[in-house]
C-alpha cells in the first residue's frame, strides 16, 4: 500500500521501517528531518511537509508526541494535508477526548479515522511484538488489520474511538505507578544498607515481581538514563493523561498525583529526554 508516516521518533522510526520491510511504499515526514535518515536508507521517500507525505497515500499513520501535536500536524498546517478518501491511523498515546476530536475533524475533511495505540517499546517494535489495540469502526479496523499486524501479531478492536485511547492511558498510569513504587523500595533498601541482591532474590519469589523491574534495575543501580526507550517527559505526559481520565470518570487518583510530582521533579532536573528510569533520580537524588 501507499503509506504516509508522520513522526520518526523513537517508536515511529522503527515502525515505519517495519512497513517498508513488509513491502509497502512509505513517504516519511518528521519535524527534525535528520530523524528520517534510517527510514530513507531503508527505502522511504523523505517528504518535505505532512501534506507532501499524505498527497499520494492511501493510509496515513501518525506516531507523534501527543494529541495537540498530532492535531497541529494533521489539521493546522499550510499547505493543508488533503485527507479526503484516506484512512488516518493515530498510534501515539493521547487523551480520549483528543482522539474523538481528531476523528471528528478527519471525518469533516472526508477521511476515516482509527486510533491504534500500542503497548511495548522499541524492542517490541523490532520483534514485531507490539500489543496493538484499536478504537473505531469495525469495518475500518478489519480493512486495516493486515497493516496493524505488521507491528504485532494480534491487533484487537477495543470499541469505538476513544476506548483504545483510554485503555492505553489505563496501562501507562500503571506503568508509572509500579515504577515509582519500585524506585522507592530500591531507594529504601540501598540507603538502609541492605543487600540489593537479597532484595531482588526475595522479590523474584514473591507475587509482586514484574519483568519491567528487571529491565530497569541496571539503570537505577548505575544511575544511567542515557539512550532512552521511553523518555521521562512522555511518562509525565501519560501520568497527566491518567489524571485527566480519572477526573473524567470520577475516580480518586491521589496516588498518581505523587507520581506526577516525581516525574515533574525529574523533568525540572533536566531529565526530560532521559529514559523514564530517571524517576529513580527524583526518588533518590545522587549525592543528597
Ligand atoms: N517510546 C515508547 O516506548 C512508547 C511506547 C508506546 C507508545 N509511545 C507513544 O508514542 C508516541 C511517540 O513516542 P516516541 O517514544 O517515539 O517519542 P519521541 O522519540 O519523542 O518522538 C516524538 C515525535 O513527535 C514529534 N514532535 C514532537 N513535538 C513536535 C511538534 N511540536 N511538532 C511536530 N512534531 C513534533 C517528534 O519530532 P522531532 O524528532 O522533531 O522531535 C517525534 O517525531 C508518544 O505518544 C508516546 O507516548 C511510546
Amino acid at each position: 500500500m501507499r503509506i504516509a508516516w508522520l513522526g520518526t521518533g523513537l517508536m515511529g522510526d522503527p515502525m515505519a521501517r517495519r512497513l517498508l520491510a513488509a513491502g509497502h511504499e512509505v513517504a516519511v515526514w518528521n519535524r527534525t528531518a535528520e530523524r528520517t535518515a534510517a527510514a530513507v536508507a531503508a527505502g522511504a521517500r523523505a517528504a518535505g511537509s505532512p501534506a507532501d507525505a499524505i498527497a499520494g497515500a492511501e493510509v496515513v499513520f501518525a506516531m507523534l508526541r501527543d494529541g495537540p501535536v498530532t492535531a497541529e500536524v494533521l489539521l493546522a498546517r499550510e499547505p493543508a494535508p488533503d485527507l479526503a478518501g484516506r484512512a488516518v491511523v493515530q498510534m501515539a498515546t493521547i487523551a480520549h477526548g483528543e482522539s474523538r476530536a481528531l476523528a471528528a475533524a478527519v471525518a469533516e475533511h472526508g477521511g476515516e479515522y482509527l486510533e491504534a495505540p500500542v503497548l511495548g517499546s522499541i524492542g517490541a517494535v523490532e520483534a514485531g511484538q507490539l500489543l496493538v489495540f484499536a478504537g473505531g469502526e469495525p469495518a475500518l479496523f478489519e480493512r486495516l488489520r493486515p497493516l496493524l499486524a505488521v507491528f504485532g501479531p494480534e491487533p484487537l478492536l477495543a470499541g469505538p474511538v476513544g476506548q483504545a485511547a483510554t485503555l492505553k492511558v489505563a496501562f501507562n498510569q500503571m506503568i508509572a505507578g509500579i515504577s515509582a513504587a519500585f524506585c522507592l523500595s530500591l531507594g529504601i533498601v540501598r540507603r538502609a544498607g541492605i543487600d540489593v541482591d537479597l532484595f531482588m532474590r526475595l522479590l523474584r519469589q514473591s507475587a509482586f515481581h514484574t519483568k519491567s523491574f528487571e529491565g530497569r534495575l541496571p539503570r537505577y543501580l548505575a544511575r544511567d538514563y542515557e539512550h532512552p526507550s521511553f523518555p521521562l517527559a512522555l511518562l509525565l505526559k501519560d501520568v497527566e493523561l491518567g489524571l485527566g481520565e480519572a477526573a473524567r470518570l470520577g475516580l480518586d487518583a491521589s496516588g498518581l498525583e505523587g507520581v506526577r510530582a516525581l516525574a515533574a521533579a525529574g523533568v525540572e532536573r533536566g531529565l526530560a529526554r532521559a529514559d523514564y528510569g530517571a524517576l529513580y533520580e527524583a526518588v533518590d537524588p545522587a549525592g543528597e
